[in-house]
């Protein structure tokens, strides 16, 4: 795993978005696999930035996001179907049709997200899977003890999920039990990952899942199996590795021609 440690998160969001942004003008029919929560907020607003003044342009892009609310409508405001719109599809021109985000309405959740499956399949897979990850380890919606196969499916929130996330809601009773997410195989299926995480809060999942065993107890882990992820951290994020001299000394001296 490349392990970047950015002096603020600010700079480490401006890199991801040139990440991004890199693969898009190298690719404009690029599928990209969309995160949700307060860590990609500036990244988001990094590509919009380069959408409006830098004719990035996203006509050809498909998006999946990981994961979705059960039970919320796609404007209940605190749904992932909603803050996307608000926080990128809305600033950006990608067409609706090529927009996909678990619906969680579906009637049928099993057949719903048996269909999620395919869509990504008909699309060609996942260019590049952005990820943030949660305090107990979880990316996308998978928490601690999914398994490391597993696809997009219903799964049922920790209760330190549903505190961290009681933030966007009213109360802690307001946040929906059951959730749609991509599935860790789903994940790790896509050709690249990029992972951000910001704040001490995130120090201990971080160094859990960069050099701790690879274990369902942490799914963020299981991405030292996958060929290509990095992961962008800022300072107090990075507190707790072990070898952080090591990941600095890696990218100061990275060849330029692996920079984006
Ligand atoms: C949420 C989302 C994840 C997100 C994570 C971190 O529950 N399902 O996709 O990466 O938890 O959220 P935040 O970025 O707000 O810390």
């Amino acid at each position: 795993m490349e392990v970047i440690i950015a002096p603020s998160t600010g700079e480490a969001s401006a890199e991801a978005a040139r990440i991004v942004a890199a693969l898009i003008r190298a690719k404009p029919a690029a599928v990209l696999g969309l995160a949700t929560g307060s860590t990609p907020m500036r990244l988001y607003a990094g590509l919009i930035e380069m959408h409006t003044h830098a004719q990035l342009d996203l006509s050809q892009v498909t998006t999946f996001n990981l994961d979705e609310y059960v039970g919320l409508a796609p404007d209940h405001p605190q749904s992932y179907a909603r803050f996307m719109r608000d926080h990128f599809f809305a600033n950006v021109n990608i067409p609706p049709g090529r927009i996909h985000i678990p619906d969680g309405l579906a009637p049928d959740l099993p057949a719903h997200c048996e269909a999620y499956e395919a869509a990504i399949r008909d699309a060609g897979g996942i260019d590049l899977q952005l990820l943030g990850v949660g305090s107990d380890g979880h990316i996308g919606f998978n928490e601690p003890t999914s398994s490391l196969g597993s696809r997009t499916r219903l799964k049922t929130l920790t209760e330190q999920t549903i505190r961290d996330n009681a933030r966007f809601f009213a109360s802690p009773q307001e946040v929906p039990r059951h959730v749609i997410t991509m599935g860790v195989g789903t994940i790790l299926q896509a050709r690249r990952c990029l992972v951000l995480a910001f704040g001490g809060k995130k120090a201990q999942a971080v160094a859990n899942m960069v050099e701790g065993p690879v274990t369902a107890d942490v799914p963020a882990s299981v991405l030292q199996f996958h060929p290509r992820c990095a992961l962008l951290i800022d300072e107090p994020a990075a507190a707790l590795l072990k070898r952080s001299s090591y990941y600095r000394w890696v990218h100061a001296n990275k060849p330029d021609w692996q920079r984006p």
